[in-house]
């Protein structure tokens, strides 16, 4: 059996501060918030150095020291690729700003960056014993469970909205879990998670509460540091539903900077929301620490939609230390900036992608993004997973090609 060097610590109440032990099955802390966990970071630093990453493998792992597994046997490989920073030139010259660069995460397995947080969730998991595993979805969450679990041997259990993304419905299902449709929002599934946990004895897997996807998302923050050498980006924009990448990111520079690889310039964090759903916004525009559940949540961009967020303090405290604040665009613009980046740059985002270039568009516009911060967008899935709007032309093949009205059209 490989032991992998790790520097865990203990685990942490991200709220209280009370320290929980390692290597043991968590859900949330006592006070019901997330756990964080906490490593000897100068023992890390001791172990790798920025130039020892160069040797390995282009996949997320190679951070492994960033990250609490125990076993090499309990990680499950599904291709966790480096995803690219593309540089969208057109946007930026129309736009007359900065660099605008777009992490593609729909390039991971299952097609979002889902993938970060699962593989890590259900590889500590497999390591505890965990043999049953549910959570609450918008879709994309539940199509990597499915996945990760399928592959690991660990049975699973999801619950979605029942105006889920139907491509996400069908994945869940046909990835292995068991697939359930609620009418309500996805705080309504999480409570058949957390009620149903005696009787079905699962292990809950709903964001932030248990401690470790916001481990595996951490990894965007690592990689971002390392593809854009070390120097951070002025401004981050993230899609913001329950906050786990947004939190994660800003944990990784944290541990950089404690470890001596990054300096204390941050980006300034944008958490992006739909106007339809916006209760991070709501609260930071009021000066509050929590957010208050949104009530009649609906947009087109679906991972986004999150009525509720259990880590609303974190996102919101790492939102204001950066300097950074939280913004919501309307669908209308959403739509408007999905099929802009399609035309323009070629890069088919999702729709929770393009309510980041939305965003960017109406802040550059108030001016609270200046032309000459650099930015860069998340687009957390494929474009290919959400439906799109028709937009082509039949041709009758039993009459003549009409040339002109091609060309036309
Ligand atoms: C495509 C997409 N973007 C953004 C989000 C929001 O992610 P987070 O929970 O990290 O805020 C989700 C979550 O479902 C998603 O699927």
């Amino acid at each position: 059996m490989q032991e992998i060097e790790t520097f865990v610590s203990h685990l942490e109440c991200s709220y209280t501060g009370k320290i929980y032990p390692a290597d043991r099955l968590h859900g949330l802390s006592e006070a019901g918030k997330p756990l964080l966990v906490r490593y000897d970071l100068e023992a890390l630093s001791q172990a790798v150095t920025k130039e020892d990453l160069a040797d390995r493998l282009p996949e997320f792992w190679r951070y492994r020291e960033f990250l609490p597994i125990r076993r090499a046997e309990n990680i499950v490989r599904l291709g966790e690729l480096i995803t690219p920073i593309l540089p969208a030139e057109k946007l930026q010259n129309q736009y007359e700003c900065g660099e605008i660069l777009i992490k593609d995460e729909g390039r991971l397995p299952t097609g979002s960056f889902k993938a970060r947080g699962l593989a890590l969730a259900v590889a500590m998991a497999k390591e505890l014993g965990v043999q049953r595993m549910a959570m609450p979805t918008n879709g994309n969450a539940g199509a990597a469970l499915a996945a990760y679990c399928s592959a690991a041997d660990i049975e699973t259990y999801v619950f979605c909205p029942e105006d889920t993304p139907r491509v996400n419905i069908e994945e869940i299902a046909f990835q292995g879990a068991k697939t359930f449709l609620a009418n309500g929002y996805i705080n309504d599934c999480g409570k058949i998670v957390g009620e149903g946990k005696e009787i079905m004895n699962w292990f809950d897997a709903s964001t932030l509460k248990e401690p470790y996807r916001i481990e595996g998302k951490k990894t965007m923050g690592l990689e971002l540091a390392e593809q854009l050498d070390w120097e951070l980006p002025d401004v981050i924009l993230y899609p913001t539903g329950g906050g786990t990448g947004l939190i994660g990111m800003w944990k990784a520079f944290q541990e950089l900077e404690a470890i001596g690889w990054i300096g204390s310039k941050r980006p300034r964090m944008v958490a992006v929301q739909a106007e339809g759903c916006a209760p991070i916004v709501k609260a930071f525009d009021e000066g509050t620490r929590h957010a208050e559940p949104w009530k009649d949540a609906h947009t087109i961009a679906s991972g986004i939609r999150v009525p509720a967020a259990v880590g609303d303090f974190l996102i919101l405290d790492a939102v204001r230390e950066s300097d950074g604040f939280a913004v919501a665009v309307s669908d209308e613009d959403i739509d408007a900036a999905h099929k802009e980046c399609a035309k323009t740059e070629g890069i088919l985002l999702c729709p929770e992608g393009a309510a980041t270039l939305a965003a960017l568009k109406q802040e550059l516009k108030s001016g609270r993004i200046r032309a000459d911060e650099n930015v860069m967008l998340f687009n957390c899935a494929t474009g290919l997973k959400y439906p799109m709007e028709s937009e082509h032309h039949n041709i009758d093949l039993n009459k003549p090609i009409d040339y002109d009205f091609i060309r036309d059209c």
